[in-house]
């Protein structure tokens, strides 16, 4: 290995509390892009009791850049040996108990493309903090338990960054003339406590749209949303989704604004998503910028649900903070469970809990049953970075849920009434915030708390049992947690599995539990590994729909025949339940077809009952009271990640093979009712101005769906093409272009440079094309990547240009990803290699797909873990990559 020393591994049985807080913070920075100095003011002092030295945490940026000019305690320099200057750390050996440390360094915003401390991005400055960026822009205690009060003094050239914000209130801005230069002079302060982690700054040339919200008790709040100039007309929805955001936080949970200003802005060059920073968010444009010619109905979702994670970080995160890192989830899993509920109330519900869920298999599962699985509370790290999983966000936001379903809503909400109370200015552990489920609902929540100590994804069993002559049907439910890395030994879950017996009509009957009347609906406690529930006074076989809303975060395998599918799919009244037994149906016919092929014979035909059943779903479409969104998910075929993750190995080719079939045959037996649905839909979308609401994106995902499934008839690409034509929004051009990608036509090309011409000068815009060209599934896909990276329009440099192709690939198209040649996996070694030398944190979530070897076929594997193994031997490999590929191999 050609490291100097192996990273640490940080440990939260480790965990002690700071001997020294920071009570006020007094930060003053001269801004520019080469150039950038930073004083910082810090009133320190010692946490009675405690001895030891002061050390501070502090990094060089990847230029090496930070160093320290001057120093001085209570404004005296102190002797040479009171203090030392390490790599990582300032070090002052025998401090007073309280003084006051200044420090000034020098940044080099512009060489910074790591984009974590203070960057550069367009003509702009800007700062990402989270989880630990902050000690590269000054010495402090970098953790989220030291909480402070901040001023910040911004000056800068008013020419190049008119606009300058930091956190909290503005004070004062004034223009003033410094040594013969003008220089404009803004003072913000945050009256609230808080993390460094939360601290931001922005110096740029940007334009607000401007809003006013007044709050449930009468504050009146100013809203920005800053952007480019040029950008102005794309900001109207996500104004619109942070005043919903607002007002559904006080609704639903009681929490209200707490500043006279709230700004939002966003920049083009981001690792992640967006950022919560105190009055400051800062977001990836991707998650900003809308217009119904730009942006799809995906992309509009998206932002309301953005915006609304990161304002309702505010309490969730910001008021209530976390003690370390291991608490991620604290904020995290609990901000994405209150933004799914946001986006269930605006939106509509169903849809977006199979949405979730769909997410939740795909992308955690998979994690949870591989190398670098770990619990919702990990015990340890060693990059935090890394740990911005799906298991801390989506199981995370899954084990809230299971406290909402176990409790009910108003006990649920006294909960987090009592959170929130209790909490208010702390930073604590996701003990405290189970302690308080367990104090307002009078409940022991010991066996509950295994779901964040305990990774792997539990398997659950269910089998019933039919008494004719007692009247009784006896449901058997059993659980399995695998073992995982470092966990060989599980102890059973507390797994709520919400239950109804469905009558011969499809209606629920009512329950009678062991005994016990319950309603038309039972939230069964599974506690042990096996259990048996007993209903009563039946007078017919019912069907079970069990774990109704998907109710716990696990693998359910159930005794359904087709019978009972189709049964269910007809009529089951839990939405969730209906489409997942849809699901099924289509998954067992492709399990069968990729058997076939893969001994090489040829795929199934679908059968009978599949072929009807699709049909009796599809002519629902036509009935006033039908939901097309809900029926295009019932009916989208699995995907070849679900597929795959169904098979032995994931023999993508065979499953691509097999799926390619059955919407083939599908629609070859189905062509005059897809024309009729088409058309019923196109009455209420064709010539109609485009809106962002729940009916008409359910309308456009259903005809897209039934164009998808045309475009593999023989006069397919003339659908298409005429789709592209009637496309009155970026919605439908999208969905008619991926088709297009997939096919070796001219009428491709001419797309492809048609979108290019028309919108080669919007970042955004050019992302949709790189990513179109990257998930298709023509046989030379690889090669179009490989040549993309070469075009004028691309850099690995931007994270979101990046991850339009190169995530894109790896992530989004198994099928050509996988290439047997192994090629797609030296591509993305190499690519990951050259982004490790600058992004270590974008390098380290490219690399994700590799570390699932296990899932293929031997020569694959070797591949896969050859080049791991040379992105590992790069000289200089970061401590992120690092850590994934070591845990991977392992
Ligand atoms: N706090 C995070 C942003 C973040 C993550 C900063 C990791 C630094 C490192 C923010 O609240 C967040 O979770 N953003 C998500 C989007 C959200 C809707 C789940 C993101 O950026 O992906
Ligand atoms: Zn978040």
């Amino acid at each position: 290995m050609l490291r100097d020393a192996t990273p640490k591994t940080i440990r939260l049985a480790e965990y002690t509390p700071p001997t020294f807080t920071i009570e006020r913070v007094a930060l003053t920075f001269d801004l520019d892009v080469e150039r950038t100095e930073v004083e910082a003011e810090l009133l320190i002092s010692r946490v009675p009791g405690t001895q030891g030295p002061l050390v501070l945490n502090g990094d060089a940026d990847a230029e090496g850049s930070g160093q320290l000019l001057s120093l001085t305690i209570d404004g005296v320099v102190p002797a040479q040996t009171a203090w030392s200057l390490g790599g990582e750390a300032l070090t002052l050996h025998a401090p007073p108990d309280r003084f006051t440390l200044t420090t000034r360094r020098r940044l080099s915003p512009s060489k910074n493309k790591a984009f974590e401390g203070l960057y550069a991005s367009g003509s702009g400055l800007f700062t990402q903090c989270e989880a630990e960026g902050f000690r590269r822009i000054t010495w402090f205690l970098d953790r989220p338990d030291v909480m402070s009060i901040y001023t910040v003094t911004l000056r800068a050239d008013p020419a190049r960054f008119p606009v300058l914000l930091s956190n909290g209130n503005p004070v004062s801005q004034t223009d003033e003339v410094h040594e013969g230069k003008p220089r404009r002079v803004a003072v913000w302060h945050d009256p609230h406590k808080k993390p460094c982690y939360l601290f931001a700054v922005v110096a740029a040339d940007l334009k607000a749209r401007h809003d006013t919200f007044t709050t449930q008790s009468g504050q009146h709040v100013d809203l920005n949303v800053w952007v480019r100039p040029q950008d102005l007309d794309q900001t109207a929805h996500c104004m619109d989704s942070l005043k919903k955001s607002m007002r559904w936080d006080e609704t639903r949970f009681g929490r209200e604004y707490d500043l006279k200003v709230f700004n939002l802005v966003a920049v083009s060059d981001f690792n992640m998503g967006a950022m919560e920073n105190k009055g400051l968010n800062i977001f990836n444009t991707k998650f900003v910028l809308a217009r119904p010619d730009t942006a799809t109905d995906v992309d509009f979702a998206g932002i309301e649900g953005v915006v609304g994670h990161e304002y309702f970080h505010n309490w969730s995160g910001n008021r209530v903070t976390c003690r370390d890192w291991f608490q991620l989830s604290l904020k995290e899993g609990f901000t994405v469970f209150r933004d799914q509920e946001f986006s269930a109330d605006v939106g509509s519900r169903a849809v977006k809990r199979i949405e979730e869920v769909r997410r939740l298999r795909s992308l955690q599962f998979p994690e949870d049953g591989g190398p670098t699985a770990h619990p919702v509370r990990p015990d340890s790290y060693v990059e935090i970075s890394n740990f911005y999983t799906v298991t801390i966000y989506e199981k995370g936001a899954e084990v809230v849920r299971m406290g909402l379903t176990l409790l009910g809503p108003e006990v649920f909400r006294k909960g987090t009434d009592l959170y929130f109370a209790r909490h208010d200015g702390q930073a604590v552990t996701t003990d405290d915030f189970v302690a308080c489920l367990a104090e307002v609902s009078g409940r022991d929540f010991s066996q509950f708390k295994r779901w964040y100590t305990q990774a792997g994804t539990p398997t659950v069993s269910s089998s019933s049992e039919w008494d004719a002559a007692k009247g009784t049907l006896t449901l058997t439910l059993s659980q399995k947690v695998p073992a995982t890395p470092g966990q060989p030994e599980k102890l059973p879950m507390l797994v709520p599995v919400t239950t109804a017996l469905l009558g011969p009509s499809g209606a629920r009957l009512p329950l009678v539990v062991d005994g016990v009347q319950r309603g038309d609906e039972v939230v069964l406690e599974l506690t042990q590994a096996t259990q048996r529930f007993v209903f009563s006074g039946l007078t017919q076989r019912p069907v079970p729909s069990i774990l109704r809303g998907f109710s716990a975060p696990v693998l359910l395998e159930t005794d359904d025949d087709e019978a009972a599918l189709l049964f269910r799919l007809a009529h089951d009244d839990d939405a969730f339940n209906r489409v997942e037994a849809g699901q099924e149906l289509f998954l067992r016919h492709l399990l069968a077809s990729v058997a076939q092929v893969q001994v090489n014979e040829a795929p199934l035909a679908p059968s009978k009952a599949l072929l009807d059943a699709t049909q009796t779903a599809l002519s629902s479409a036509l009935t006033p009271t039908a939901d097309p969104a809900l029926l295009a998910l019932a009916l989208s075929v699995p995907g070849l990640d679900v597929l795959g993750d169904r098979l032995p190995w994931a023999d993508y080719s065979s499953a691509f093979l097999a799926r390619e079939h059955l919407i083939a045959a599908l629609a070859q037996a189905l062509t005059p009712l897809l024309e009729q649905v088409d058309a019923h839909l196109s009455k209420s979308l064709d010539g109609k101005p485009y809106r962002f609401a729940p009916d008409d994106v359910g309308r456009r995902s259903l005809r897209n769906l039934l164009v998808a499934w045309r475009a593999r008839l023989d006069d397919g690409e003339a659908v298409v093409l005429e789709h592209l034509g009637r496309a009155g929004s970026m919605t439908d051009t999208q969905a008619a272009l991926a088709l297009l990608c997939s096919s070796t036509s001219p009428a491709r090309d001419q797309a492809l440079s048609t979108f290019y011409a028309t919108w080669k000068a919007e970042a955004l815009m050019m992302d949709k094309w790189f990513a179109l060209q990257a998930t298709s599934t023509r046989p030379q896909a690889l090669d179009d990547v490989m040549a993309l990276v070469k075009h004028e329009a691309f850099t690995l440099e931007n994270p979101n240009r990046a991850r339009s192709l190169v995530a894109a690939l790896a992530m989004s198209n198994p099928l050509r990803f996988h290439e047997a040649s192994g090629r797609g996996y030296v591509f993305l070694a190499d690519q990951v290699r050259a982004i490790d030398a600058f992004n270590p944190q974008i390098a380290a979530r490219f690399l994700t797909p590799l570390t699932r070897w296990k899932r293929q076929d031997p020569p694959r594997q070797a591949v896969m873990k050859r080049e791991l193994q040379r992105i590992l031997d790069r000289e200089g490999c970061s401590k992120d990559v690092y850590e994934l590929v070591t845990k991977s191999l392992a």
